[in-house]
Parts: structure tokens; C-alpha cells; sequence
């Protein structure tokens, strides 16, 4: 498997990340809705990169007392400036690696994470380290990519890159997949010490006005850039050309769209 493929360098990409949230926004609201948070939950959103799912809970439930965190610093600064920016002031976030929470046992009544549990380093500490934050019968609600079949446009990129460029700069799609395995996910999370859960895999589709409103967010998003930076500059061209014969299968008389399927793992400590 290739496991030296890295993922994007987030902060450096921290300004730009926000192009892609509208696409994830569905995927947010099936964890807000699993989820329930109630007046006066203490709420930890894991990895939350540039501030979602805990932003848009944050204005939804002014009640709660929300913290985000994430290991980027970059994203965490995003994140940050948008909760000043909006006047949000039941939330927080703070700079911290999923494998080692810096809270105390059983403080937090509710988390969740959205696309962060399979790019982590060590997602087994991190797993181990949400169950010691959650208090007894607290609830989580987490979200990860599914296989890489239906990691429909992360597939069109890795077959992209295949022959273009070395092992390590082609796109981590073994690494963003990994808990798409069966029974990885479960595996994962009974090791946790998590044993009530209910896992459901979900189909949710990206959505673009055209081909080009697709390519012109990914390259804004700069979530390719290692691909990119890898290749000769007179490539690039053939890449996007490429990818534009995979998405054709994928336009409608409504645009573009892709369909992606992802795993929400949720239930009770
Ligand atoms: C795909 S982004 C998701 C961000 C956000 N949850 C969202 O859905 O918009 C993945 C995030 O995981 C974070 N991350 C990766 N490894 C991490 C780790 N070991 N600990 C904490 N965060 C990590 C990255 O910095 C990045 O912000």
C-alpha cells in the first residue's frame, strides 16, 4: 500500500480550504443531526480544521460551549478569525494533536469530527483519547471517507497522478480511505473502548455549476499543490483534460454531479 503519500500541508493551505466547505456542508448537518446537542453541552469538534461542523453549531445552539481543535496552526487561526468575525462567543479553538488532548477525563458531554479520524497520525491513540474526554454516556458522532470506489473525485486525481509523479507525491487515497475497509472503522472504535455504536454508510453528492467550476475550485483549494509542485509545469494541462474525461459521466442537465460516499459512526460512551 502506498502509505508514503502525504497529505496536503494544511497550513499552508489553511486560507484557501474554505472554497471546498459548501460541498462538505451536508455531511456537517447529518453529524449535526446525529448528534442532538442540547442547551448547555459541552462539545469538542476534533480536527476541525477551519472551523466546521463547530461554527455553524456554535450560531445554531448559542447555549452550548463548544471547542475546536486542530493540529494546524493555520487552520486553527482561520478558524478563529471567522468566530471573531461573526460574534460567536460559545466557542473556542485550540492548536492540539488528536492523539494527545490536553483536558482533563469526562469533560465533554458531546463530540464530533468530520473527515478528520483517518488522516491522523496515530488514529488509535486519537480514538483512545476521545473516549477519555467524553463523560459516561456521552455522545459522539464521527465521519470518515468511505472506499476509494466511491471516493469518486480523490480516485480521479490518483489515477491522474499515477504515472505522472513518484510514489510520495501522488495523492494519499490509501491513507483518506483506510477506515473505509470493512470493519476497520468498528475495529477501530470497540479498541477505543467505544462498544454502543451504530455505523451507516451515506451518499452525499459534490455539486458544480460545470466542469470548470469544479477544476477552478480545486485549483483555488490548493489541495493538489504537492501533485502540481511535482510535475513538469507543461503537464498540467493533460492532467486537467484527463480528469475532464472522468467527470463526464458525471454531468446532468443540473451541472455536474459526483457522488461520494462516506461512514458516520455515532453513538453513546
Ligand atoms: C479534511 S480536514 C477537515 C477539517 C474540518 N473538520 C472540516 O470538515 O472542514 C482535516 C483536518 O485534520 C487535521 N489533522 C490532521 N492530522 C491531525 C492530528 N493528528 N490531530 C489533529 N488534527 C489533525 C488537519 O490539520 C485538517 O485541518
Amino acid at each position: 500500500m502506498n502509505h508514503r503519500a502525504r497529505q496536503p500541508d494544511w497550513d499552508t493551505i489553511a486560507e484557501k480550504f474554505d472554497v471546498f466547505l459548501p460541498q462538505l456542508a451536508p455531511v456537517g448537518e447529518e453529524l449535526l443531526r446525529a448528534l442532538a446537542v442540547a442547551p448547555g453541552d459541552r462539545v469538542l469538534d476534533l480536527a476541525s480544521g477551519t472551523g466546521e461542523p463547530a461554527l455553524t453549531l456554535a450560531r445554531r445552539q448559542p447555549q452550548a460551549r463548544i471547542t475546536g481543535t486542530d493540529a494546524a496552526g493555520g487552520m486553527v487561526r482561520v478558524a478563529r478569525k471567522k468566530a471573531a468575525e461573526r460574534g460567536l462567543e460559545n466557542l473556542d479553538f485550540r492548536v492540539m494533536p488528536a492523539e494527545r488532548l490536553d483536558f482533563a477525563d469526562a469533560v465533554f458531554d458531546k463530540a464530533l469530527c468530520r473527515f478528520g479520524v483517518m488522516l491522523f497520525e496515530d488514529p488509535r491513540a486519537a480514538c483512545r483519547e476521545l473516549h477519555r474526554v467524553l463523560r459516561p454516556g456521552g455522545a459522539f458522532a464521527l465521519a470518515v471517507w468511505s472506499t476509494p470506489e466511491t471516493m469518486t473525485t480523490m480516485q480521479w486525481a490518483a489515477r491522474a497522478f499515477r504515472d505522472r509523479v513518484s510514489e510520495e507525491h501522488r495523492p494519499p487515497i490509501e491513507k483518506v480511505t483506510s477506515l473505509g475497509r470493512p470493519g476497520a472503522f468498528d475495529a477501530l472504535l470497540r479498541d477505543a473502548g467505544f462498544s454502543r455504536l451504530d455505523i451507516v454508510a451515506h451518499r452525499f453528492d459534490y455539486r458544480f455549476e460545470s466542469f470548470e467550476h469544479y477544476w477552478n475550485t480545486m485549483e483555488a483549494s490548493d489541495i493538489l499543490r504537492q501533485q502540481f509542485d511535482a510535475m513538469p509545469a507543461a503537464e498540467r494541462d493533460s492532467v486537467r483534460d484527463e480528469i475532464a474525461r472522468f467527470a463526464r459521466d458525471f454531468q446532468t442537465e443540473h451541472g455536474l454531479v459526483i457522488p461520494h460516499e462516506y461512514l458516520l459512526a455515532s453513538g453513546r460512551k
